[in-house]
């Protein structure tokens, strides 16, 4: 065969592949054998063998997994893929939809309901219809490229069923409950650790460094949101659903519009255990979404979810057990948490032996007094409840509880600031259990990630007083660490090695560490990239904090607290002393060429492909987007370039080739 016939061949066979594809993975209807599918697919990789100048990255043949990697290259989302509220009842429901009402000013709002499926979120992007990227969500920035993984994921279109110049949609990729079933016990009989559910297992057979373990997991795809569209136009998430089935993609068949909030919580009734759990894969719940998409920028978002959407939770299995005992514990801001100690039960999944209790007034609520019998509730990940109390198993013997007015632990005065339910210790940095929940939280792996520095260690470092806080760490000897537990000179070494290497966190892990109440990892990470350094962060007043889009008053009123504390400003003096690094701009900026610069690329370059040059401008500390704005730093133009360059021009951005580019670089 000449390579002409062979071309044509090879195009025709990956048509019919991919559209038998389609019938057998995303409507489940095959049309063939799998004997007559498997000799097309033999055909055409002994096609692809002898000619192998026509192997294409979307062949349907590239599914298998090449070889395995050395690690996963970190990939900058479009946009943040952000988290959504959790509702747990109706009247959450309905405060939601009044948020909304208010926000738009709309009388009433129509919303779509989807099925809210129990696996992990990722990130796919389409250029001129080819499946050209997949990431994970990671950060919710930064994800990791799982691109040769995804591949292996069969109902995920290589190429679209429609041209679109641009498409960059999220989905959910999960394992179905029989497949994980039979993966664990496949995994019991060769002695390996099971996967606690089938998020997990979806999870770890997702990241896989070799694609052919992947490949040989049941993982399956639905999508569910475009996040950018180039070439098409739709106006309702509706619409965007149906669009999505157009293009190929797995879409759940259930998807309900419903007028306003009063119709979707009758569908929600709807939705009994039964129901669900006659799904072949989990759902933990129901996501409710605004259906026209005009509305979603004018409702916006905030750091860590939409105000557009939310999540109803199902409520979790109930089981029923005693109260042994109610304690307290003392949390990292010196909130006094009451905590039921159970009789251990079985409950979703997982045994529990502890529930929360949130504060006084709940237990006055429930009436909840030791030695009852209770109904305990576990949804998904969430912390265990009390539901309610069987009252009619009293007897008699049981004792009320009494939330005491000294800290258990420190013996400070406790307080209930008015307006607040929670109790607090007033011992602040003198309260061994808030330091101790401070320096464990500043250790953690998201925050410092300091390796060795485990709860038991935090308790023994507090005990023999050779901290008595954060930054106490930073001056520890080598002889301190020999006189705890269970630490030799190799133990002492490495964590002493840890604690140097936290040294120089980038910015956004400090201001996470240090324990401010309300800021989070993605609060965190907002302030960081606004203020570049904690000194910078200290001086900002309340209004330059307010003006920043994620930053509401209660955030920026916290910041403020901690800035004022003078014990606090005493730690991050000690802290700097240590060496530990407070900014970023310092040398970091230096290294990098292209901090905060933002480019566009359009047409094809001499030398790099649009990944090489996108992953290069990253690595040095820039930013690609997709669109020419005025905020665009540099335009970078190849051969045939798009609409994008005309438009760099009107707006008169500068425009550089590869060369410029890499001169930008450093390179030449
Ligand atoms: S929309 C910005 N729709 O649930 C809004 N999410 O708890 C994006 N999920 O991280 C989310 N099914 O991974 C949306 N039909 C659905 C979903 C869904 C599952 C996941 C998603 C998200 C998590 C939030």
């Amino acid at each position: 065969m000449d390579l002409e016939k062979a071309r044509k061949r090879v195009e025709e066979l990956r048509r019919l592949i991919r559209e038998h594809d389609y019938y057998y993975y995303v409507l489940d209807q095959p049309k063939i054998s799998d004997q007559e599918y498997d000799a097309l697919m033999r055909e055409l990789l002994e096609l692809e063998q002898a000619f192998p100048e026509l192997v294409t990255p979307d062949s349907p043949t590239q599914r298998v997994g090449g070889a395995p990697r050395e690690g996963f290259v970190t990939v900058r989302h479009l946009e943040a893929l952000l988290s959504l509220n959790d509702a747990f009842n109706e009247r959450e429901l309905w405060d939601f939809d009044r948020r909304v009402r208010e926000i738009t000013g709309l009388p009433s709002v129509e919303y779509v309901i989807e099925p809210k499926i129990d696996g992990l979120t990722v990130a796919l992007t389409y250029r001129e219809g080819i499946f050209v990227q997949g990431a994970t969500r990671g950060d919710g920035e930064l994800g990791e490229d799982v691109t040769p993984n995804l591949k292996t994921v069969k109902s995920l279109p290589l190429r679209l069923r429609k041209d679109l110049p641009f498409l960059y949609v999220r989905g959910e990729v999960y394992m179905p409950k029989v497949s994980f079933a039979r993966l664990n016990a496949e995994r019991e009989k060769a002695g390996e650790p099971l996967f606690a559910n089938p998020r997990n297992a979806a999870a770890g057979s997702l990241r896989q460094l070799d694609p052919k373990i992947t490949a040989s997991r049941d993982l399956r795809l639905f999508t569910y949101q475009i996040i950018r569209i180039e070439g098409a136009e739709v106006k309702t998430q509706r619409e965007a659903l149906d669009f999505l089935e157009e293009l190929g993609f797995p879409v759940n068949p259930y998807r309900f519009v419903a007028p306003d909030m009063a119709a979707v919580v009758a569908e929600i009734r709807n939705w009994t255990p039964e129901r669900r759990a006659a799904f072949p894969y989990e759902i933990d719940g129901l996501v409710i979404k605004v259906n026209d998409l005009s509305l979603h920028p004018i409702l916006g978002a905030t750091a860590r979810a939409p105000r557009w959407a939310i999540a109803y939770k199902f409520p979790g299995e109930q089981v029923t057990t005693r109260v042994e005992d109610i304690i307290v514990r003392v949390g990292r801001t010196g909130v006094l948490t009451p905590i039921a100690i159970l009789t251990p039960v079985r409950v979703s999944g997982s045994t529990v032996s502890r529930a929360t209790l949130h504060n006084e007034d709940y237990i006055r609520e429930k009436d909840i007094r030791i030695g009852d019998v209770v109904i305990v509730q576990k949804a998904g990940d969430v912390i265990p409840e009390i539901v309610e109390v069987l009252k009619e198993e009293r007897t008699g013997e049981e004792r009320e509880f009494r939330m005491p007015d000294r800290c258990p632990v420190c013996g400070a005065a406790v307080v209930r600031p008015p307006g607040e339910a929670a109790r607090r210790c007033t011992g602040g940095l003198a309260c061994p259990a808030q330091v101790q929940e401070r320096i464990i939280h500043f250790a953690s792996r998201k925050a410092m990630d300091i390796r060795g520095l485990g709860a038991a260690t935090v308790a023994q470092l507090l005990e023999k007083g050779l901290v008595k806080d954060v930054a106490d760490l930073y001056y520890l000897k080598k002889e301190n660490l020999l006189k705890l537990e269970r630490f030799a000179e190799q133990s002492a070494r490495n964590l002493l090695e840890a604690i140097e290497a936290s040294k120089n966190r980038p910015l956004e892990r400090l201001i996470y560490a240090l324990g401010i109440r309300y800021v989070g990892e993605q609060v965190a990470r907002v302030l960081a990239q606004r203020f570049r350094s904690l000194d910078a962060l200290k001086e900002a007043s309340f209004e330059e904090l307010t003006s920043i889009p994620d930053i509401g008053p209660r955030i920026a009123e916290s910041i403020r607290e901690f800035f004022n504390e003078p014990r606090n400003l005493m730690v991050l003096e000690k802290l700097k002393r240590a060496g530990v690094k407070m900014e970023e701009r310092g040398e970091e900026a230096e290294a990098k060429p292209l901090a905060g610069k933002t480019f566009v690329l359009t047409g094809t370059l001499p030398t790099l492909t649009r990944q090489e040059a996108t992953e290069l401008i990253v690595r040095a500390g820039g930013r690609v987007t997709e669109s020419v704005s005025r905020k665009t730093d540099y335009v970078v133009v190849g051969e045939n370039p798009g609409s994008k360059y005309q438009k760099a021009r009107e707006l008169g951005i500068p425009i550089i080739d590869e060369e410029g580019l890499k001169r930008l670089l450093g390179l030449v």
